[in-house]
């Protein structure tokens, strides 16, 4: 039932279809743009975009594998601002054009006959990952294009940053290349994302882990909680390319020396946190905020900021079986002076959703919970770089795979996507996770008590996703044909209450089986009052449509399509014939690109 002085919003357009079309539909009456593909130059000497550009013009050009994103105004602008978007990864079969003499590893990585790596295919990939910040702006005809400017800027996997926060200057993280503990090189794996009501970025580290190798016999919790691998098994072997410095050996986190400081073996301990970037300040060092916790950070989303009171982060953990947090901060909200210091200073909580409907927020503080040296935690640092197993021991609910969160601008009630966990078990569920192998994922939301900074809720599910048997929404009914989804990921909610759905079917069962039903993966908008839901786009073949922000009037929609092509079957990869051809068609090379999507009438998207 609709609360008293809530509005519901309007979703007036007609739905689209499921579609397995390579290419973007989106409902009568709107037209939609390919924008900012992978490798657009934005910077320095503009290179052009050429499939066997260096790694250094890859530093110049828009990133691989678009994912989070917002847009910042320029003096309110809704038609000039800057673009900010993460490069979640890098796929090598698109990245990399055929070069003699290099044989492709099991995941498609371009190697050398004695496994090593070329050191300028690894460094493009190193580039190709972060952050890119562009100025855009929409001509009087409508189309947006790249502005060139002083504010456009590539964060990477190599980008110097500062680590901030209790983790900082701690034995943690005392490195061959920062022995003070307080700088760390670049981010990798950037998901999702959150804007902070003092108007910087925050990206995310979520499958940082894969990047290291350890072949160590006693590797401590730090990393095997986090499923660190070995030499041999690891995705990227960057380690295994050779330069001077040891931009590449430190992903090997292997003991060498005779202490931490000699060798690599805290590098990954400066990973796993979320990263500020000041987009109007492009000389800052971005700096990772360290009480946010360590883990698969898909991203953040704050409550909205009131004067006066504590700033709150909920953040998820995207695994199987993993947690969603919240940070309160320990110092006000004071709009005047806000700054990245609030998140440096606070308490890490982990939920608890109780079977009655009830949840309550767990403290990861020394001393709460069980959380003492008695038990393996030393401090508030040995908790945050091991918050995953701090949350083990005070019993938090494990989750479906917690995505993207949103906060209801009007209400303040708290949605996340839990994307799916076919390894739930039967017995296993519980009454936020209601489904034994559960394929097609929910959305749960909740309401604090009293305050966002509370530590009690209530919750209960939005919207259990699926075919038109197993899926449920919010007024009871099973999903149909206009609406039939499973698998949501990213997660908005718009100024009008809006709320929009992202969905990434994995692209090793995309359109198959008891996937194919649902076609490509598609964005779809619902009504939090109704639970009505409609779907509103479809995307081209074997990508996934993840990231979504409007410009302030709502008249222009960003949203990112990622890894288009990814299903190409591995003959076809070797012998370059892709199953998707997007943005460009013909036979190019498929490229994850922007999408802006505008109404014919210049009315608000989705309204
Ligand atoms: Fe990178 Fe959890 O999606
Ligand atoms: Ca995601
Ligand atoms: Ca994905
Ligand atoms: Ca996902």
């Amino acid at each position: 039932a609709a609360q008293d002085g809530v509005s519901s919003p309007s979703l007036g357009f007609k739905p689209v279809p499921v579609s397995a079309a390579d290419k973007v539909v989106v409902p009568d009456g709107y037209r939609v743009q390919s924008f900012i593909p992978w490798g657009t130059p934005i910077s320095g000497d503009m290179p052009a975009f050429t499939h066997n550009g260096s790694g250094d013009d890859q530093a110049q050009q828009v990133g691989s594998h678009h994912d989070g994103m917002h847009f910042f105004p320029l003096n309110g602008s809704s038609t000039d601002g800057l673009l900010v978007l993460n490069h979640e990864y890098v796929e090598p079969r698109f990245l990399h054009a055929a070069a003699a003499g290099l044989s492709l590893d099991r995941n498609g990585f371009p190697q050398h006959a004695d496994g090593s790596r070329d050191a300028d295919q690894v460094i493009k990939e190193m580039n190709a990952h972060g952050i890119t910040l562009v100025r855009v702006r929409q001509a009087e005809s409508g189309e947006w294009g790249v502005v060139q400017d002083a504010l456009n800027r590539r964060v990477t996997a190599q980008t110097p940053m500062r680590l901030s926060g209790p983790v900082a200057e701690t034995d943690h993280v005392k490195t061959h290349y920062s022995p003070d503990g307080t700088m760390t090189r670049g981010t990798i794996n950037n998901c999702a994302h959150g804007v902070t009501p003092w108007n910087t970025y925050l990206a995310a580290e979520e499958n940082w882990a894969g990047y290291f190798a350890n072949n160590d016999a006693d590797i401590d919790r730090r990393q095997t909680r986090y499923g660190i691998e070995t030499r041999e098994t690891g995705r990227y072997q960057w380690h295994r390319a050779d330069r001077e410095d040891d931009m590449f050996a430190r992903f090997d986190a292997s003991s060498k020396g005779a202490s931490a400081t000699d060798d690599y073996r805290n590098e990954p301990h400066t990973f796993g946190w979320m990263v500020e970037i000041d987009p109007m300040s492009p000389d800052a060092a971005p700096v990772k905020r360290t009480h946010l916790g360590r883990f698969a950070h898909e991203g953040v989303i704050f409550a909205p900021a009131v004067e006066g009171q504590p700033v709150v982060a909920y953040s998820g953990d995207d695994a199987r079986f993993e947690y969603i947090y919240k940070f309160v901060s320990r110092q006000p909200y004071q709009a005047a002076t806000a700054d990245g210091s609030l998140l440096d200073e606070g308490t890490l909580y982990v939920a608890k959703f109780n079977e009655d409907g009830s949840g309550e927020w767990l403290a990861l503080a020394p001393g709460q919970n069980g959380l003492t040296p008695d038990n393996g935690f030393a401090d508030l640092a040995d908790i945050l770089v091991n918050t995953r197993s701090a949350a083990d021991v005070v019993g938090a609910t494990k989750m479906d795979r917690p995505e993207w969160g949103a906060v209801d601008p009007v209400t303040g009630q708290v949605y996340f996507t839990l994307t799916n966990n076919t390894r739930r078990e039967e017995g296993d569920e519980d009454a936020a996770n209601p489904r034994a192998n559960n394929n097609f994922g929910h959305i749960i939301r909740w309401q604090e008590e009293g305050s966002h900074a509370g530590e009690r809720f209530q919750w209960d599910l939005f919207v259990l996703g699926g075919d038109q048997e197993s899926s449920r929404d919010l007024a009871g009914n099973t999903l149909n044909d206009d609406n039939m989804f499973c698998c949501p990921d990213g997660l908005w909610i718009d100024p009008d209450r809006r709320v929009w759905i992202q969905t990434d079917v994995s692209e090793s069962v995309m359109n198959t089986g008891i996937f194919e039903a649902f076609g490509n993966n598609q964005m779809l908008v619902a009504n939090p009052e109704t639970g009505e839901i409609k779907r509103f786009l479809t995307g081209p073949i074997g990508q996934e449509i993840t990231g979504v922000v409007t410009t302030p009037d709502q008249r222009t929609m960003f949203v990112n399509v990622q890894h288009p092509g990814a299903t190409t079957p591995a003959d076809d990869f070797a012998a370059g014939n892709f199953i998707s051809h997007w943005p460009e068609g013909g036979s190019a090379i498929p490229r994850s690109a922007t999408l802006v999507i505008t109404r014919e009438d210049g009315g608000i998207v989705g309204a």
